[in-house]
């Protein structure tokens, strides 16, 4: 069974049991700016799953592209990789814990569809604790699917040993918990299926955690039952319907099929180690090229299918992400010997092979090549400097052991190397990279180049810079606003930016009144509308003043300042950073008024 005929059957079969399938939603999440990335199938799905009615009704099912950049630097061994699929079945307040297990244990074993063994099945339930109890109604369903197998399944002991009679075994939450996806959100126990992928090595009777990471049991399957809704606060809540969440990686399943031990060596990835082993004239099948055919393929994939959604290379977020991805595959192809342009011609296979599926890969394959070429030429300009620059950087910073935050961050501006390239090739030589010394470094080069703050290079979670700049740009013009409705006695006194909102105090003795209100968020949200470019210039205090600009006028004077201005609508002093323009901001939103202390307010906002 080839991967496309299995996605077909998976979604035959919930067909079958009345779902509709809907269409995979793009890489980019729509509404959500908690994630970079859809991680998941139910990513798309949460306000359905939070109880908003689905046009398609209660049984949904797909297949899902994905991309978890968690794991970026490990792609190269033979589990990790970038890009995925997941297919997935849902109940929105629909059936629950029976149909979901009955259902996913007759896909899996059923001759018709999966055919797997179930001797070779074995599955994880949540074991309880103070947020919710043991799941013994899933043992229980569990226990009457393998009977009608003729096996007598038993919960593993308190040891977590597995053999073939005890195959069900009960964990925590960090292995038997799925959700949020954001920091909030629907979330629930879940149940896990793995299958013995070695049954010649003999019996199992190890604990389930070293048969895992022995890669003898491998998880294909994840049922989830959403009962809860996770709260800012941690605590967590019934939801008002019990959802079914399930997905289960398409690339794991065809590794299950295909008898081999890593997707690379399916034909999931096939056809691409082909076309890098044809391009470089290596072969994959020595050792030493492996790693790197194995990286290109990855990111190559993944940087395909998100350009497809409209990211592009950029210093930032998503943006940033794809940058990473495109230069370090570059950089294995140069390993591999290959000097000149090659990611398009990669992702030409790509594209071929999954444009049934996802149409939009040929729709935007002219924008696919065309972003791939740009930024390969870009980084190649400098590539050769940079590493040879890097090697001198290395060897100078042998006796320190580490190469300085501000040689990491000089590799990043002059070379476009970014930090995680930086290290990885500094890992090679066996030195680290000072990382806190690099993100000091960029925050002070940050207010000059007005990008966003280190954030991005933690965690992947990038946003949290460039929604403080535009935070940022709001209180400016909310101040500029404020004037114009209460007058201009209305001074700034304090201002406050979390990832979240921002909060401005002012002077100002008087509650005030709704109609205020709403007229100054209207004033705001029409400068936004006009997507006016926000200027920096750089001044002496005396002239900033003279030209009519507010701020925090200190007793320096003589020095230089630079004053943000927004056309004649706002003029400040102030050290940035801030969005290029108002149109990026989004909608501006008053939260709170209150009295912050005598003859002064604080207001509260939000951008959504
Ligand atoms: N949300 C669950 C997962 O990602 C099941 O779809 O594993």
């Amino acid at each position: 069974m080839t991967a496309n005929e299995l996605r077909q059957k998976y979604l035959d079969f919930f067909k079958e049991k009345g779902h509709a399938i809907i269409p995979s939603a793009p890489l980019v999440p729509e509404n959500d700016p908690t994630v970079l990335f859809t991680t998941a199938g139910m990513h798309p799905l949460v306000p359905f799953l939070m109880g908003e009615k689905h046009p398609l009704g209660t049984r949904l099912a797909n297949a899902q592209k994905c991309v978890r950049t968690g794991d970026i630097d490990d792609v190269g061994d033979n589990r990790h990789n970038t890009f995925f699929e997941m297919l997935g079945n849902w109940s929105l307040g629909d059936y629950f814990k029976k149909e979901a297990i009955e259902w996913s244990f007759e896909f899996i074993t059923g001759e018709k569809w999966l055919g797997f063994d179930p001797r070779r099945l074995y599955v994880t339930v949540f074991e309880g604790d103070d947020d919710a109890p043991l799941d013994q109604e899933s043992i229980n369903i569990w226990k009457e699917q393998f009977k009608k197998a003729g096996i007598e399944a038993e919960v593993a002991g308190a040891d977590k040993k597995v053999s073939e009679n005890h195959r069900i075994i009960p964990l925590g939450k960090d292995d038997n918990w799925w959700g949020p996806a954001g920091e909030t959100g629907p979330c629930g126990p879940d149940t896990e299926m793995f299958y013995d992928v070695s049954p010649e090595k003999g019996q199992l009777g190890d604990t389930f955690e070293s048969l895992v990471n022995n890669f003898r049991l491998l998880e294909f399957w994840n049922d989830v039952f959403m009962e809860y809704n996770k709260k800012a606060d941690g605590t967590f809540e019934k939801l008002i319907q019990q959802n079914v969440d399930t997905g289960m990686g398409l690339e794991r399943v065809a590794v299950i099929m295909s008898g081999k031990d890593n997707i690379f060596d399916t034909e999931v990835f096939q056809p691409l180690i082909r076309k890098i082993e044809e391009i470089s004239g290596k072969s994959y099948h020595d050792e030493e090229n492996k790693s790197a055919m194995r990286i290109v393929a990855d990111h190559i994939k993944a940087a395909t299918f998100m350009i497809a959604d409209g990211v592009v290379p950029t210093n930032v977020e998503r943006g940033y992400i794809l940058r990473r991805l495109i230069r370090r595959a570059i950089r294995q192809g140069k390993i591999l010997g290959i000097e000149n342009n090659f990611a398009a011609k990669i992702a030409e296979v790509v594209i071929s092979e999954y444009k049934e599926t996802y149409p939009e890969l040929e729709r935007e394959s002219g924008k696919i090549a065309e972003e791939l070429n740009q930024e390969e030429v870009r980084f190649r300009e400098t590539l050769e400097k940079g590493l040879k620059k890097i090697k001198e950087i290395i060897a100078e910073s042998r006796s320190a052991e580490k190469i300085s935050g501000e040689k990491a961050f000089y590799l990043f501006s002059t070379f476009g190397f970014p930090l995680e390239l930086t290290k990885e090739i500094a890992n090679e030589h066996g030195i680290a990279v000072d990382e806190e010394n690099f993100h000091e470094e960029f925050k002070k080069h940050q207010e000059l180049s007005r990008t966003v703050s280190a954030g991005m290079f933690r965690g992947g979670l990038a946003d949290a810079g460039d929604k403080a700049a535009h935070l940022h740009t709001a209180t400016h013009l909310l101040l500029a606003a404020l004037r114009k409705v209460l007058g201009e006695h209305v001074q700034q006194k304090g201002s406050n930016i979390t990832g979240e909102r921002l909060r401005l105090d002012f002077s100002h003795d008087k509650k005030m009144t709704a109609e205020e209100i709403a007229e100054v968020e209207k004033l705001v949200n029409e400068a936004i509308e006009k997507n006016i470019p926000v200027k920096c210039a750089e001044m002496t205090l005396e002239d900033a003043q003279k030209s009519g600009a507010i701020g925090v006028f200190g007793d320096k004077y003589g020095e230089k300042v630079k004053v943000y201005s927004i056309y004649d609508f706002s003029s400040e002093i102030c050290g940035g950073p801030h969005a290029p323009a108002t149109g990026e901001l989004g909608k501006f939103k008053i939260t709170k008024e209150e009295a912050s202390s005598a003859g002064v307010r604080r207001i509260k906002a939000v951008l959504e």
